[in-house]
């Protein structure tokens, strides 16, 4: 008992150091960045499309192509990155598209996301100046059209993915639930049944990060997560979305979603081949039952509001497309899939994080445990794969680093969990 209370203060210490160490940086570096560049930001129009254009549109068969015959590759794409949805999934087959095509990506500076949560701003792109001409923005950030309209071009396709709002706020809760402090409180052995038992007893909506707990897809969309879910607002803000977003998938039906994708951006079907990336190990938490599961949803009532409203209109995607079409072309994706893992993966199986052997696959892991799966390239991969292989294994972080993001932050964080063992 006493141990086991020792071992509760020594991780709220650590979580107190880590947190004014990161606070303190933070401000640091928002002091040095900013003020400079949002000071008389002019005005300039954003070029139609900076685009290396494809030589050719490519042809498809007239007969089952909704394209009329020939499309040409949308190469201005912006994705906007939930949490917990699987988007580094969708962000590697992004930056594999973009190094293919020598497109110009808007990334962050000095660390993997848009200084989220506050609003996505223009200025927070590396090296952004006024007018300069950026086909894909994919990385973390709280949306915020207004901003995103001055900085891609007008002909962008915009895409996001959602996912159960139960699931979500269980993958959530487990993910960021150390760096919530309205948790630390919580003394329960299962803090998240006990969290659901009673939320409003360990909520507050002003709590620091609290919005990780409540409604986070709404809030990762630039909403007001705290809104009474029958507020008209929600409902303006999902048409809103509506009309900004032609696409949205849903994490549980991910292979039917890309293809959707490839069919709205006019790639090929090599273009959304992927391994799952950044998986947990199942085990870790136990799944929840059907009552916390009833009650997760209601907790998260606008996410669910979101989810239902983005589930029916994937559906008329879907028929719209044509459902044995999708069938199809699912299957291909697969197949494709399972060669490729058949190619590139020893074991043919991700594995845990001690059983990778090379660093540059070894993935991010959530504070406190190593439960992401990841990798390891096979040996004697042949010269016409090896380098797809790589490329759809590596990690979203080592790939950042690779595409020129110099994430100092990020990794000055990993050091500091290291030391602490944390
Ligand atoms: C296109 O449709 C024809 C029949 O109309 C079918 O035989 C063919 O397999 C389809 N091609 C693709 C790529 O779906
Ligand atoms: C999603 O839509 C499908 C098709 O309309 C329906 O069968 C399913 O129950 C819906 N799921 C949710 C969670 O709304």
């Amino acid at each position: 008992m006493l141990m086991k209370q020792g071992k509760q203060w020594k991780s709220i210490c650590k979580g107190l150091i880590l947190g004014t160490l990161l606070t303190s940086c933070m401000i640091l570096l928002y002091s040095y960045v900013t003020p400079a560049v949002r000071l008389n930001m002019q005005e300039v129009p954003v070029p139609y499309s900076c685009a290396y254009r494809p030589a050719r549109a490519r042809s498809l068969p007239a007969s089952n192509s909704s394209h009329g015959g020939a499309c040409t590759p949308k190469v201005d794409v912006m994705f906007m990155k939930t949490h917990k949805t699987a988007s580094s999934t969708i962000l590697n087959i992004l930056f594999r598209f973009g190094e293919k095509h020598r497109l110009k990506f808007a990334f962050p500076e000095s660390r993997n996301d848009f200084f989220y949560p506050s609003l996505f701003q223009r200025t927070q792109v590396k090296d952004y100046r006024p007018g300069m001409c950026f086909n894909i923005i994919c990385n973390h950030m709280r949306f915020n059209e207004p901003e995103i309209r001055k900085l891609l071009p007008s002909d962008t396709v915009y895409f996001s993915i959602l996912r159960h709002p139960a699931d979500l706020f269980e993958s959530s809760f487990h993910y960021f639930g150390s760096v919530v402090p309205l948790t630390w409180k919580i003394s329960a052995e299962d803090k998240i049944t006990e969290f659901l038992r009673d939320p409003w007893h360990y909520y507050d909506p002003e709590g620091f990060n609290s919005f990780y707990l409540k409604n986070l897809l709404f809030f990762d969309f630039g909403y007001d997560n705290n809104l009474n879910p029958d507020d008209p607002r929600v409902d303006e803000s999902i048409q809103a979305m509506e009309k900004r977003f032609p696409l949205i998938m849903l994490l549980e039906h991910v292979d039917e979603s890309l293809i959707l994708l490839k069919e709205a951006l006019c790639w090929e079907m090599e273009d959304v081949l992927y391994f799952k990336l950044n998986a947990r190990k199942d085990p870790v938490v136990s799944r929840l039952t059907p009552e916390l599961r009833s009650q997760a949803t209601d907790w998260n009532m606008i996410d669910w509001k979101l989810y239902h409203h983005f589930n029916a209109t994937f559906w008329r995607k879907v028929e719209a497309y044509g459902r044995e079409r999708m069938a199809r072309d699912v299957e291909e994706l697969q197949r494709r899939n399972a060669e490729m893992a058949a190619v590139c993966i020893e074991g043919g199986q991700p594995v845990e994080a001690g059983r990778i052997q090379e660093s540059a696959m070894q993935p991010w892991q959530p504070i406190g445990e190593k439960s992401i799966l990841g990798y390891n390239l096979k040996k004697n991969i042949d010269k016409k794969h090896r380098k797809l292989c790589r490329k759809m294994l590596t990690p979203e972080i080592q790939y950042l680093t690779e595409l020129g993001v110099n994430l100092w932050i990020t990794k000055l964080w990993a050091h500091i969990r290291e030391i602490l063992n944390w």
